[in-house]
């Protein structure tokens, strides 16, 4: 699609990123465990997140927003203030969210390559991330614009 802007979030953009952060830690969940997760303790969770790393952050973070047709259709979020790399600093993409109406257009591709651009823009030379093990669209998006397996958290239910 031609007519996607990436463009620096603005404090008004912060409602669509509550609303992303919600639906990522909604697809990090098993699916059979969605429907009685409350939504609202994931909202308050979101809002922790929000708090913590974008109005108190201790080190630079940004948020870029896709619109296409001057409409907003996702975004991402990245920052410096987590730090599992050996290098001084590194990336960390803490959401991405594309609005369902607007997937497979490669809107999702377009924002983690701004985040990859943020991110150089710091100095730093990696880029990471956590995936839930059941989010098959987000396994294949990262491998596809080129991130690898770090480590992987396993569980077994008793
Ligand atoms: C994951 C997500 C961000 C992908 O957004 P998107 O804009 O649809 O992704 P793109 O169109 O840029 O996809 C780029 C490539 O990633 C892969 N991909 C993306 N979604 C996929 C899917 N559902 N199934 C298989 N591959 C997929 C494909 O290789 C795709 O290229 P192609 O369309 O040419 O085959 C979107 O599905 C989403 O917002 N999901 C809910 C939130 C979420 O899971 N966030 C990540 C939390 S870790």
């Amino acid at each position: 699609m031609s007519d996607i802007v990436i463009r620096p979030a603005k404090e008004d953009d912060w409602d669509l990123v509550e609303e992303g952060l919600i639906e990522g830690e909604l697809l990090t969940e098993r699916p059979e465990r969605r429907s009685v997760i409350s939504r609202e303790r994931l909202r308050e969770n979101a809002r922790k997140s929000i708090d913590r790393y974008h109005r108190n952050a201790k080190k630079p973070e940004a948020a870029f927003i896709a619109e296409t047709g001057g409409v907003r259709a996702g975004f991402v979020w990245v920052t410096t203030e987590i730090n599992f790399s050996d290098d001084d600093t590194c990336g960390w993409v803490l959401e991405i969210y594309v609005l369902p109406e607007y997937r497979r257009r490669g809107i999702a591709a377009k924002l983690l390559q701004r985040a990859e651009e943020w991110t150089r823009e710091q100095n730093a030379t990696s880029l990471w991330l956590n995936a839930g093990g059941n989010n098959d669209a987000a396994l294949a998006l990262y491998k596809r614009v080129g991130f690898s397996v770090e480590t992987v958290h396993m569980s077994k239910r008793l």
